[in-house]
Protein backbone atom coordinates (compact mmCIF):
# COMPACT_ATOMS: atom_id res chain seq x y z
CA UNK A 1 0.00 0.00 0.00
CA UNK A 2 1.30 3.31 -1.02
CA UNK A 3 0.69 5.63 1.82
CA UNK A 4 1.01 9.70 0.91
CA UNK A 5 4.50 10.91 2.16
CA UNK A 6 3.40 13.65 4.10
CA UNK A 7 0.67 11.81 6.28
CA UNK A 8 2.69 8.58 6.47
CA UNK A 9 1.80 7.55 10.18
CA UNK A 10 5.52 6.86 10.90
CA UNK A 11 6.57 9.77 9.58
CA UNK A 12 7.88 11.50 12.04
CA UNK A 13 9.68 8.48 13.85
CA UNK A 14 11.39 8.48 10.55
CA UNK A 15 12.41 11.52 10.87
CA UNK A 16 13.83 10.83 14.21
CA UNK A 17 15.59 7.58 12.98
CA UNK A 18 17.26 9.83 10.08
CA UNK A 19 18.03 12.82 12.52
CA UNK A 20 19.98 10.31 14.66
CA UNK A 21 21.68 8.74 12.15
CA UNK A 22 22.76 11.96 10.33
CA UNK A 23 24.30 12.97 13.77
CA UNK A 24 26.72 10.11 13.40
CA UNK A 25 27.94 10.77 9.48
CA UNK A 26 31.56 10.63 8.97
CA UNK A 27 31.69 13.92 6.59
CA UNK A 28 34.93 16.08 7.88
CA UNK A 29 35.67 16.78 3.92
CA UNK A 30 32.12 18.16 3.01
CA UNK A 31 30.70 18.94 6.37
CA UNK A 32 27.53 17.93 4.98
CA UNK A 33 26.06 15.63 7.15
CA UNK A 34 23.18 13.52 5.71
CA UNK A 35 21.18 10.44 7.47
CA UNK A 36 18.79 8.26 5.95
CA UNK A 37 15.68 6.21 7.25
CA UNK A 38 14.34 3.29 4.99
CA UNK A 39 10.84 1.71 6.40
CA UNK A 40 10.07 -1.24 4.50
CA UNK A 41 6.66 -2.72 3.83
CA UNK A 42 6.90 -5.03 6.87
CA UNK A 43 7.52 -2.47 9.27
CA UNK A 44 11.69 -2.70 9.72
CA UNK A 45 13.24 0.46 9.32
CA UNK A 46 17.40 0.87 8.18
CA UNK A 47 19.45 3.53 8.72
CA UNK A 48 22.61 4.56 6.90
CA UNK A 49 24.81 8.36 7.32
CA UNK A 50 27.18 9.11 4.92
CA UNK A 51 30.82 8.19 5.36
CA UNK A 52 33.30 10.09 3.15
CA UNK A 53 36.93 9.05 2.70
CA UNK A 54 40.15 10.47 2.65
CA UNK A 55 40.22 8.91 -1.59
CA UNK A 56 36.88 11.35 -1.78
CA UNK A 57 35.61 9.01 -4.75
CA UNK A 58 35.42 6.12 -2.28
CA UNK A 59 32.47 8.01 0.44
CA UNK A 60 29.19 6.66 0.11
CA UNK A 61 26.18 8.74 0.57
CA UNK A 62 23.61 7.82 3.33
CA UNK A 63 20.93 6.45 1.12
CA UNK A 64 22.62 3.87 -0.54
CA UNK A 65 24.04 2.56 2.88
CA UNK A 66 20.39 2.66 3.96
CA UNK A 67 19.76 -0.08 1.25
CA UNK A 68 22.63 -1.71 1.57
CA UNK A 69 21.70 -2.51 5.02
CA UNK A 70 18.44 -3.47 4.26
CA UNK A 71 19.23 -5.51 0.96
CA UNK A 72 22.15 -7.22 3.48
CA UNK A 73 18.91 -8.31 5.78
CA UNK A 74 17.02 -9.97 2.91
CA UNK A 75 14.52 -6.45 2.79
CA UNK A 76 14.14 -4.80 -1.03
CA UNK A 77 10.52 -3.72 -0.08
CA UNK A 78 10.51 -0.03 0.55
CA UNK A 79 7.90 1.94 1.02
CA UNK A 80 9.29 5.17 2.84
CA UNK A 81 12.45 6.86 2.68
CA UNK A 82 12.94 10.15 4.57
CA UNK A 83 16.48 11.79 4.75
CA UNK A 84 17.65 14.36 6.90
CA UNK A 85 20.14 17.30 6.57
CA UNK A 86 22.00 20.61 7.76
CA UNK A 87 20.95 22.60 4.18
CA UNK A 88 19.13 25.59 4.00
CA UNK A 89 16.01 23.65 2.56
CA UNK A 90 15.36 20.04 2.21
CA UNK A 91 17.70 18.49 -0.14
CA UNK A 92 16.43 16.00 -2.85
CA UNK A 93 18.80 12.78 -3.04
CA UNK A 94 21.88 12.53 -5.96
CA UNK A 95 21.37 11.05 -8.70
CA UNK A 96 23.54 8.30 -7.94
CA UNK A 97 21.17 7.05 -5.14
CA UNK A 98 18.07 7.74 -6.90
CA UNK A 99 19.25 5.40 -9.67
CA UNK A 100 20.25 2.48 -6.56
CA UNK A 101 16.53 3.38 -4.57
CA UNK A 102 13.96 3.00 -8.24
CA UNK A 103 15.76 -0.63 -8.71
CA UNK A 104 14.41 -1.74 -5.95
CA UNK A 105 10.94 0.97 -5.28
CA UNK A 106 9.81 2.81 -8.79
CA UNK A 107 7.34 4.54 -6.73
CA UNK A 108 8.74 5.35 -3.25
CA UNK A 109 7.93 8.78 -1.11
CA UNK A 110 10.82 10.31 -0.27
CA UNK A 111 10.49 13.20 2.43
CA UNK A 112 13.65 15.17 3.04
CA UNK A 113 13.57 17.55 6.14
CA UNK A 114 16.07 20.05 7.41
CA UNK A 115 16.92 20.78 11.23
CA UNK A 116 14.25 23.25 11.88
CA UNK A 117 11.77 20.91 10.46
CA UNK A 118 10.94 22.41 6.86
CA UNK A 119 9.69 19.07 4.33
CA UNK A 120 9.72 18.33 1.21
CA UNK A 121 8.30 15.09 -0.05
CA UNK A 122 8.85 13.78 -4.04
CA UNK A 123 8.04 10.60 -5.33
CA UNK A 124 10.56 8.82 -7.18
CA UNK A 125 8.99 8.99 -10.70
CA UNK A 126 9.22 12.62 -9.92
CA UNK A 127 13.14 12.66 -9.15
CA UNK A 128 14.18 9.86 -11.71
CA UNK A 129 11.28 10.19 -14.58
CA UNK A 130 12.94 7.55 -17.10
CA UNK A 131 14.92 5.56 -14.92
CA UNK A 132 16.79 2.73 -16.23
CA UNK A 133 15.35 -0.44 -14.61
CA UNK A 134 16.51 -3.89 -14.93
CA UNK A 135 13.83 -4.63 -17.78
CA UNK A 136 15.74 -1.74 -19.67
CA UNK A 137 18.61 -4.64 -19.90
CA UNK A 138 16.38 -7.41 -22.09
CA UNK A 139 17.41 -8.28 -25.15
CA UNK A 140 20.98 -8.09 -24.91
N1 LIG B 1 25.31 12.93 0.14
C1 LIG B 1 24.47 11.97 0.61
O1 LIG B 1 24.78 11.27 1.58
N2 LIG B 1 23.29 11.78 -0.02
C2 LIG B 1 22.87 12.51 -1.09
O2 LIG B 1 21.86 12.20 -1.68
C3 LIG B 1 23.62 13.70 -1.49
C4 LIG B 1 25.01 13.77 -1.01
C5 LIG B 1 26.60 13.11 0.78
C6 LIG B 1 27.78 12.75 -0.07
C7 LIG B 1 28.87 13.60 0.55
O3 LIG B 1 29.38 12.89 1.67
C8 LIG B 1 28.14 14.83 1.05
O4 LIG B 1 26.77 14.47 1.12
C9 LIG B 1 28.30 16.05 0.17
O5 LIG B 1 27.96 15.77 -1.14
Amino acid sequence: MTVPAATHPRLDELTARARDVMARAYAPYSRFRVGAALLTDGGDVFTGCNVENAAYPSGICAERGAVAAAVAQGRRDFALLVLATEADAPAPPCGMCRQVLVEFAPSLPVVSVTADGRAHAWSMAELLPRPFLPDSLAGV
